[in-house]
């Protein structure tokens, strides 16, 4: 079986890269991890990657200054030159420009704690709690132009549970983003209808 080859972009610790990685090592995993790149080099998910024996790459933001699309249009090369078929957002803390949106168009999916359209943006989990929501959970897209925005693949739902604070229903959420990241990055490289689009949401509510 040749397997899509999936390069992964954190700036963080890495723990959703860390759930694909070990996905992949299932032998009928129809992905592989090509390469985890980071914008930041101190990213805690470098060093872990490169313990699970994964290429890891670093191209530092901060020296392109303001010039987004010319660190991007590193990022592409590198992805390119690793052999990346699919891009996986995992932690990825940059707006992209629409050069690699555009670029990896259909092949670039991301993990976002909340039930999109539910709570684009940071502080999910605060805003589910303050706003008394009896569920929370994640949401695997695919990445456009707009933050949070691209068709929705699927989705996991956890229950908000009472005295919840945003570090316990994050770690909750971040349980079900582990399962869920895996098994959406699994059917996009084996679904050429989802890669055009959104099909509907699949509810895949964890146990
Ligand atoms: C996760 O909550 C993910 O949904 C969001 O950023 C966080 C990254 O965590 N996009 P990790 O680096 O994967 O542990």
């Amino acid at each position: 079986m040749s397997r899509a080859r999936v390069a992964v972009l954190i700036s963080g610790r890495g723990s959703n890269m860390t759930a694909l990685v070990e996905a992949a090592r299932a032998p009928d995993c129809p992905f592989e991890i090509a390469l985890v790149l980071s914008n930041r080099p101190d990213a805690e998910g470098l060093a872990l990657a490169a313990q699970a024996g994964v290429p890891t790459l670093a191209i530092d933001h901060r020296p392109f200054g303001a010039d987004r699309e010319a660190h991007e249009r590193a990022l592409d090369a590198a992805l390119r030159e690793a052999g990346a078929g699919y891009v996986a957002l995992a932690g990825y803390m940059r707006v992209l420009t629409p050069f690699l949106v555009e670029a990896w168009a259909g092949r670039m999916i991301n993990i976002h704690p909340s039930l999109l359209p539910k709570y684009p943006g940071l502080d999910t989990h605060r805003r589910a709690i303050e706003a008394g929501d009896a569920e929370a959970g994640c949401t695997a897209h695919l990445v456009t132009a707009g933050v949070d925005e691209g068709p929705i693949l699927q989705q996991a739902r956890v229950p908000v549970l009472e005295g919840d604070t945003p570090e316990t229903l994050s770690s909750r959420v971040l349980e079900a983003e582990h399962r869920l990241y895996p098994a959406a990055l699994a059917r996009l490289v084996g679904d050429a209808d989802a890669r055009e689009g959104y099909r509907g949401p699949v509810d895949q509510s964890s146990p």
